[in-house]
């Protein structure tokens, strides 16, 4: 297959199916869903891959223990489940992957057997421990707590088995070499220095990749031994070349091989990163041009967690409020790499100011004008522009080329945001040129223009957003009296400003977002509550001022941290090593929920240097450091000092 146009090949991971997928699960996959969906309208014959794991351990207990005989029965049924509810999400998927899919299967044992004739299988011990509910092998040192996962925090059973090696110790070099060469290998950076530390100063250990029958009999026979079965990861990261159909059909492994982007939880990057390239540079196949690894949904601050009973379905929320809310919510609140928690209160937050307020009023405004003054025909343009008109012509010329460039590096809230600001800019228009004066004073000329711009600046939007609200860019481009449908099966070329046509005749329909209302009682409460803290916070009495001498005893100091570690068995802790110009200090900080070592070291910031010292988890800590805290946010106090010549100053 020639390849015609640029293409752009994007996967999520598979997931598990040992239950349904929650608003976790969905995350990769909207977000991948919109990328896909964004590639397509810039001209790319996008590949977006999606499927489900359904060999391993994890599989073959959660069926036993639901007393269900033939795994196969139970896993078509989850696997038909993944598949409604990605279709209920309106996800567009090119290709669903079943890794019990005999075209899988087959492929799978063609790759590992070109490995074992190549040299690089062997037959060995191995002895260790597994978390079945990972599906991941650790060492003794690996372990937290008592014996337990330090990913899932579950118990870990240990194994103690002849199984088949792959020799990923002998990659090491190799792939190093690909971080280095390709400095977006894995994305975000900070992702990528983890993984590369590691593989720089650690002594990469063989890989088993292998079960015995006996222990494990639902997976894929090595082709060289038929008593082992392959170990899920090692057969479940080769979707990713079977589905293109490698080993037969290499047509499409031709046209969309190496992925431009794996889209992947953080806890997996290291089987995507690290032991996925080396399988493949083992079999002289092409590494995927990059990896990025997202962060976590959290709810109400936990892990989201069948247990905990705080899965949130993706089904309900999007029913609830609707499917662009939703994911206009997961995209321009939560930072894609970041870890985010997922909250009803921002989510409606957001629908009443960025959604009812912004977008929603500018549509009503504009057509209710259009209404009112043009008969509901949307007027013709004239030349006679002024400043408001250009500045905001020229903004929406800039639009895409702002919004690519977030797009294109994973930014999806910033993309959003500049969108945004753009859609706060055209409210602003309709103050700055006040158009029911115009109408008031029959200047109907001035009166079109600004009419005609208002529309043209709502066809532009409603195209930008389209790949993350379809449904809302539909309802605005009809409401604009334009064929919706057909004008969502444009590209991105339609964002040429000057498209509309005068004389549409609008359409004006309902509310695309009403108001969230919220919740009377519960509001009364919690503004009460409200009030009564922040009528505490500005009660100047004397017995909460401090004086200007005793404020003078605490020393504000500029810092600089130069190195960061964990704590052994404090999660929300690291030990800080700073700068403070004059010696070196070390700080216990409870911040690792908000940030990575990376992300720390070299950060210049503000520490009370003459705290007393204290233990925290046994560890010793000679200060504290300064940040400011929302509900679910932390940020540390910085300022900026290229060449450290404010380090150790005292702050004032
Ligand atoms: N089957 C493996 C992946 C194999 S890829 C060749 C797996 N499956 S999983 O079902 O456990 O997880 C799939 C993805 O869902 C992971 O990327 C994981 O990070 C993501 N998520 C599961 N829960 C999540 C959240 N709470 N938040 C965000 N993503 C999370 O691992």
């Amino acid at each position: 297959m020639k390849k015609n146009r640029k293409t752009f090949y994007i996967t999520t991971p598979l997931y598990y199916v040992n239950g349904k997928p929650h608003i976790g699960s969905a995350y990769t996959t909207i977000v991948a869903d919109i990328l896909a969906r964004y590639k397509r309208k810039a001209g790319y014959d996008v590949f977006y891959l999606t499927g489900t794991d359904e060999h391993g351990l994890k599989i073959y207990e959660t069926a036993k223990k639901k007393g269900i005989e033939n795994i196969k029965d139970f896993v078509d049924e989850v696997a038909s489940e993944f598949k409604d509810v990605w279709d209920k999400l309106d996800i567009k998927y090119d290709y669903f992957i079943r890794t019990t899919d005999e075209k899988h299967v087959k492929a799978v044992k063609k790759f590992w057997n070109e490995l074992y004739k190549k040299g690089d299988i062997y037959k060995g011990k191995y002895k260790g421990w597994y978390c079945i509910s990972c599906e991941t092998y650790f060492t003794e040192k690996e372990l937290v707590g008592d014996n337990k996962c330090p990913d899932c925090g579950k118990d870990v059973e240990w194994v103690e088995e002849e199984n088949y090696f792959f020799k990923l110790s002998r990659y090491q070099d190799d792939l190093i070499e690909l971080y280095e060469k390709n400095s977006d290998f894995v994305l975000p950076e900070f992702r990528k220095n983890e993984m590369l530390y590691r593989l720089k100063n650690d002594k990469l250990e063989d890989l088993s990749i292998s079960r015995k029958k006996e222990t494990l009999p639902w997976g894929i026979s090595l082709p060289f031994d038929e008593d082992h079965v392959l170990y899920v990861w090692v057969d479940a990261l080769l979707n990713y070349i079977t589905s293109l159909g490698y080993g037969e059909d290499s047509e499409l492994f031709e046209k969309y091989w190496p992925a431009d982007v794996h889209f992947i939880g953080k806890e997996i990057n290291w089987f995507h990163s690290v032991i996925w390239p080396a399988m493949l540079i083992a079999a002289g196949i092409e590494p995927p041009k990059s990896v990025f690894a997202h962060g976590w949904l959290t709810v109400n601050g936990g892990k989201i967690s069948k247990s905990k009973g705080n899965t949130v379905d993706p089904i309900a929320i999007s029913d609830k409020y609707s499917l662009d809310i939703m994911k206009y919510y997961l995209l321009r609140d939560i930072k894609f790499g970041r870890d985010g928690d997922f909250s009803y209160e921002k989510l409606e937050n957001r629908v009443n100011s960025d959604l009812a307020n912004d977008l929603g009023n500018l549509l009503n405004r504009t057509l209710q004008m259009i209404i009112q003054y043009c008969d509901g025909e949307i007027p013709s343009s004239g030349n006679n522009l002024n400043k408001y008109d250009n500045d905001l012509i020229s903004m929406a010329n800039n639009l895409y080329s702002k919004v690519d460039e977030h797009v294109n590096n994973y930014n999806f809230t910033d993309a959003l945001s500049t969108i945004w600001t753009f859609i706060r800019r055209t409210n602003k228009y309709i103050d700055q040129t006040e158009p029911w004066i115009l109408g008031r004073e029959n200047k109907e000329k001035r009166l079109g223009t600004v009419l005609y711009n208002l529309s043209e600046a709502l066809r532009i939007i409603a195209i930008i957003i389209s790949p993350f609200m379809a449904n809302t860019s539909e309802k605005i481009l009809t409401q604009l009296g334009l064929n919706g449908k057909k004008e969502l099966e444009k590209g991105f070329d339609a964002l040429e400003w000057g498209l509309i046509n005068s004389k549409t005749k609008v359409n004006k329909k309902e509310i695309i977002f009403p108001r969230i209302e919220k919740d009377e009682k519960k509001g009364k409460n919690m503004d009460k509550n409200k009030k009564a803290t922040s009528d505490k916070k500005n009660k100047k009495t004397d017995d909460n001022l401090v004086d200007i001498k005793e404020f003078g005893k605490i020393d504000l100091t500029a810092a600089k941290i130069l190195d960061v570690e964990d704590i052994e068995k404090a999660d929300k802790l690291y030990k800080i090593k700073v700068d403070i110009g004059y010696e070196k200090r070390q700080i216990v900080a409870g911040i690792k929920k908000y940030y990575s070592k990376e992300e720390l070291i070299g950060k210049n910031i503000v520490i009370v240097s003459n705290l007393k010292p204290a233990k925290l988890m046994g560890v010793k800590s000679e200060g504290m450091l300064l940040a400011a805290k929302s509900e679910n946010n932390l940020t540390l106090v910085t300022y900026t000092d290229k060449d450290s010549k404010f380090l150790g100053s005292k702050i004032q």
